[in-house]
């Protein structure tokens, strides 16, 4: 979907008076602010009731501008910038002085990416500064992919909403950090592991060093009715018991197929990873909805291209209680 200059030009407008502005990204949509106005910045955190200690992706139009709110660009950061730019990639660099606290969350690193998609790159061309974007959802909760689920998340708490249609990739960017001469992957998306390694080399794995943080393991990227990831035969097994009982379940199938019963609401998504992908969220926003008992939820592939996927469904599986399975990054 292309831009359309009158509602860029009034959301422009919005973002030089410190509001929110909502903007389509090719990953998922985007809460954005002026990352340079700490009141702007101060709105997207009670805008999300996300925790202050959470970190914001500054969103650039290049590689240019990313120079602005890095320190210093480590060769590997240049590389993959060249590579994957504009795209589903986001680099952790040492942060300029001036970056605002409540950007990096207080650390010395910043996290900076230029989107692909023509509505985000119409606005930061139009803006001509960053813009601090978390996903558009409240804190924990499945991350947009449609313009009508930020308005369902946020409702009047975001100025202006900018429709850029469905999101093409569907999941948020894989998230690398050049930092201490290390290249670490720290959340896996639509650019995977092995690409990144094809440009700089070896890629580290965060929990090989860092100690996590206990709040960094917690669920995310949930939908509120319980999930459960089942392989192909426990889900055949599950569903004829729930079927049987009549308890009313939801299941996101990919292969497996089902019997019709009257309790069971299915749906089957793509085998096919980047279309499976693209349609994950709006599919368990739909079986959310369906007033289920739980969501059960076929497994998928362990090979790389389904990595990010596998690695959502697994946080989307974790209730608060428990821990996530790898990856230090909270879903935000
Ligand atoms: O695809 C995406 O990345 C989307 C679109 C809108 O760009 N954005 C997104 O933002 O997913 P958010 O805030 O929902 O997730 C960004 C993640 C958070 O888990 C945050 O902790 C991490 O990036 N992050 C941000 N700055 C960081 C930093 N300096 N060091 C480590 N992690 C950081
Ligand atoms: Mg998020």
């Amino acid at each position: 979907m292309q831009p359309d200059p009158a509602r860029i030009e009034q959301a422009v407008a919005l973002l030089h008076a410190g509001q929110l502005v909502a903007f389509p990204t090719e990953t998922v949509y985007g809460l954005g602010a002026d990352a340079a106005n700490p009141v702007a910045v101060a709105r997207i955190f009670a805008a999300k009731g996300r925790p202050a200690s959470h970190p914001l992706i500054v969103h650039v139009s290049g590689l240019a501008a990313a120079r602005d709110w890095a320190a210093s660009l480590p060769a590997s950061a240049q590389r993959l910038a060249e590579t994957f730019w504009p795209g589903p990639l986001t680099l952790v660099l040492p942060k300029a002085r001036h970056v605002l606290a409540s950007v990096t969350g207080g650390q010395e690193s910043v996290a900076l990416r230029a989107p692909a998609h023509p509505v985000a790159r119409a606005l930061l061309a139009a803006f001509g500064h960053g813009i601090a974007a978390p996903s558009a959802n409240r804190y924990g909760h499945i991350s947009p992919t449609r313009a009508a689920d930020v308005q369902e998340e946020l409702g009047d708490r975001v100025a202006l909403v900018l429709d850029g249609g469905d999101c093409e990739v569907g999941l948020e960017s894989t998230i690398v950090a050049c930092l201490d001469g290390r290249v670490t992957l720290l959340r896996p998306g639509a650019v995977s592991r092995s690409q990144v390694a094809d440009v700089v080399g070896p890629v580290s794995d965060p929990d090989a060093d860092a100690p996590r943080a206990p709040g960094r393991l917690r669920s995310h990227y949930a939908p509120r009715t319980p999930l459960a990831i089942l392989d192909p035969t426990d889900l055949q097994r599950e569903v004829a018991a729930a079927a049987a009982a009549g308890e009313r379940i939801a299941v996101l199938a990919r292969g497996a197929t089902l019997p019709a019963s009257e309790s069971v609401l299915w749906r089957r998504l793509p085998d096919e990873p980047g279309a499976y992908g693209r349609a994950l969220y709006a599919s368990l926003r739909l079986l959310d909805r369906a007033g289920a008992l739980r969501i059960l939820v076929e497994a998928v592939p362990g090979d790389e291209a389904w990595a990010a996927i596998a690695d959502r469904l697994a946080r989307a599986a974790t209730r608060d209680s428990e821990s996530a399975a790898g990856g230090v990054i909270d879903a935000t």
